[in-house]
């Protein structure tokens, strides 16, 4: 698909994954041993397309210094930085002048795919659409854009975020858009494509297609899902070309030792230089570059941020920590617990009770 280029949006608030509790900025997580981005961008590259601009609204440098221009991957990336943030809408006008192809792929990039990107477009030139929205069903369609579709794939209605959604198909985040619909966004003014664009060309009688399907698809939004989403790259159940080792139960990166009665499984990233001690569980975890877990601890489904420290005994079950912080030895943090970086917690510091007998 070397006529196809791609825009990346990587920009925005980022409300979902406080930024604060990591130096790095969401897309750059370490993902599976590589920032998340990477597995995005060598979808997009096994897809045949070469050519991607990155529309981002802040941090722009941190994304350059890692990917450059694209050459490793075998891309060419370009960088677009808006001064201040323009909304989905505005940030795809705002790179409208890099655009040179007919077709152009857009991609929400904080979501983590396995879908066939030659068959999305095939569905947009077949159906000589304007947009062409990858769709897919979830069991709860609240939290995402709500497109109902007729009988030919037609695109009825765009609802972004409703309380009542009529269907549970949802806009997964991926877009085919004729180049000179692009040129319609008004330019210079934060758009959101969901709530402005998409209302106004349903409504002016554009051709919206919908492409269903049912591969691997969830956003990265939430810690759960950010959780989740690594430990099933980790294992192969989301497809990625830029995995940092073969799949398996855990990715294991240079330095780290694991004690030889630990139990290490789920999908665990154990990230650079870690150290996990005797008797630790850790299950579905990503354990950032060097961080610690120490003896009979127990973290599950949880993120240690870089050189984060959990004591002897500690329980971490779904909680963030941030880099550097020091959780002490039997404490226990569990259901969407955060620890702020370089934050110490004393050696049973913290307890968690339900309070339900
Ligand atoms: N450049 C730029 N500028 N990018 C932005 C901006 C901005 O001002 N605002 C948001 N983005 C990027 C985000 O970084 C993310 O990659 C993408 O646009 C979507 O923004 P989110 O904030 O993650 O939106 P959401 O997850 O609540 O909802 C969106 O994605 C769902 C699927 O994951 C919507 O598109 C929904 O309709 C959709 O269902
Ligand atoms: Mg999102």
């Amino acid at each position: 698909m070397d006529d196809v280029e791609a825009v990346v949006l990587v920009g925005g608030k980022g409300t979902r994954l406080q930024p604060l509790t990591f130096s790095a900025p969401k897309p750059m997580l370490p993902t599976a041993g590589v920032p998340f981005l990477a597995h995005l961008l060598s979808r997009i590259r096994a897809a045949g397309v070469r050519r991607v601009v990155l529309g981002t609204s802040y941090l722009a440098e941190t994304f350059a210094d890692y990917f450059g221009d694209g050459t490793t991957l075998g891309l060419e990336i370009t960088y677009v930085v808006e001064e201040v943030p323009l909304g989905t809408g505005g940030g795809i006008r705002n790179v409208a002048k890099h655009l040179t192809s007919d077709d152009v792929l857009i991609f929400n990039g904080d979501v983590l795919a396995g879908t066939d990107l030659r068959a999305v477009v095939a569905t947009h030139r077949h159906t000589d659409a304007d947009v062409t929205l990858h769709l897919v069903r979830v069991p709860d369609p609240r939290a995402y854009g709500c497109v109902p579709t007729d009988g030919d794939g037609r695109v009825l209605e765009f609802l972004e975020k409703t309380a009542n959604p009529p269907t549970d198909q949802i806009n997964a985040g991926c877009y085919v858009f004729r180049r000179s619909v692009i040129d319609t966004i008004p330019e210079g003014r934060p758009v959101s494509v969901e709530r402005e664009t998409f209302p106004r060309l349903l409504a002016t009688g554009s051709r919206v297609s919908g492409h269903v399907d049912t591969a691997y698809w969830r956003d990265m939004g939430t810690p759960a899902d950010l959780v989740h989403g690594s430990a099933d790259l980790v294992r192969g159940v989301a497809p990625s070309a830029a995995l940092a080792g073969p799949v398996g139960e855990a990715l294991v990166l240079d330095g780290a030792r694991i004690a030889d009665d630990a139990r290490v499984h789920g999908g665990t990233t154990v990230g650079r230089g870690v150290r996990i001690g005797a008797g630790a569980r850790v299950e579905g975890a990503m354990l950032f570059d060097g961080a610690v877990v120490g003896a009979g601890a127990v973290v599950q489904h949880s993120v240690l941020g870089m050189g984060a420290q959990v004591g002897d005994g500690a329980v971490l079950v779904d909680a963030i920590v941030g880099d550097r912080a020091v959780i002490g030895a039997r404490c226990e943090l569990r259901a969407g617990a955060r620890v702020w970086p370089d934050v110490v917690l004393p050696p049973h510091g913290v307890r968690f009770s339900p309070d339900v007998e």
